[in-house]
């Protein structure tokens, strides 16, 4: 049994509002992806960590599975996706997908963005995945590998971040590191890369700004960082557009993987 993460970035109304702007920032990359593997298809796809949805419809567009659904531990976050999407391909179901099985049967394709990085074992988690995989289904998984901005605030924002995942056990850029923790006899690696891009730091900041004021409440952010309120004023005079700054540099780490 795995033990429970704790989960930092909450599923208040901010934080959901963070994962709209999230799923419009990241959808190029993701869609790039996942029109990649040829031959998909077949009963069921899975998405793993779907939050409110955005990335389940983003899987349902792309392939062709009779059914597509979303896993989320957030009832909050499950109603949000429900009552915004009507294609009837799509379903979601609460559960922690730390662990196996799921209420679903084995799935023909597993996505998952995001979600290693919260975990506290997340290799173990992904061993375990292979349970929930048909044999030749496969695993597709995107975390990020990589941030940095020109302007000292993205800088700082993201040590505090890492710092405190850390904290709880979890990795900030465990995207360059995915192939290493997905290693296993029952995986077989089709490809791995850090895509690169350059995203506007607006959006970013604006990112960070709505994440800041959900993880500022957090115990251990409380007790251990200071000046939080001024941090959040820099990056709300970057998203706004008060102060012009160069895009964040981003690399995203993308595995996908067979099962044997
Ligand atoms: C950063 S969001 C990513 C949402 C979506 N994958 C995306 O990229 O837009 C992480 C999601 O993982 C969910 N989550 C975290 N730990 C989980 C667990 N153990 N089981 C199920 N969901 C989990 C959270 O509730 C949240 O919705």
């Amino acid at each position: 049994m795995v033990e429970k993460a704790h989960y930092t970035f909450g599923d208040s109304d901010l934080a959901a509002a963070r994962l709209r702007l999230l799923a419009s920032v990241f959808e190029p990359g993701s869609a790039r992806l996942l029109a990649r593997p040829a031959d998909l298809g077949g009963e069921l796809a899975l998405d793993l960590g779907c939050g409110p949805g955005y990335t389940t419809a983003l899987v349902a567009q792309h392939v062709p599975a009779r059914s597509v659904i979303g896993l989320d531990q957030s009832r909050r976050l499950l109603e949000q996706a429900t009552r915004e999407r009507s294609d009837p391909r799509l379903s979601f179901i609460q559960c922690d997908v730390s662990s196996t099985p799921f209420p679903v049967p084995p799935a023909n394709f597993l996505y998952s963005r995001f979600l290693l990085t919260h975990l506290r074992e997340p290799s173990q988690v992904v061993r375990g995945w292979a349970n929930a995989c048909a044999p030749q289904g496969r695993l597709v998984l995107e975390e990020t590998a990589s941030m940095s901005g020109e302007h000292p605030a993205f800088s700082r924002y993201y040590s505090l971040v890492e710092r405190m995942q850390a904290h709880y056990g979890q990795r900030t850029y465990i995207g360059r590191e995915l192939e290493a923790l997905c290693a296993s006899p029952d995986w077989l690696v089709e490809s791995a890369e850090i895509a690169h891009s350059a995203l506007p730091a607006k959006d970013m900041a604006r990112l960070h700004w709505l994440n800041l004021r959900t993880w500022s409440s957090d115990p251990f952010a409380r007790d251990n960082f200071e000046q939080l309120a001024e941090l959040g004023e820099t990056l709300e005079s970057i998203a706004t557009g008060e102060v012009t700054v160069a895009p964040v540099s981003l690399g995203m780490g993308q595995l996908v993987l067979r099962r044997r």
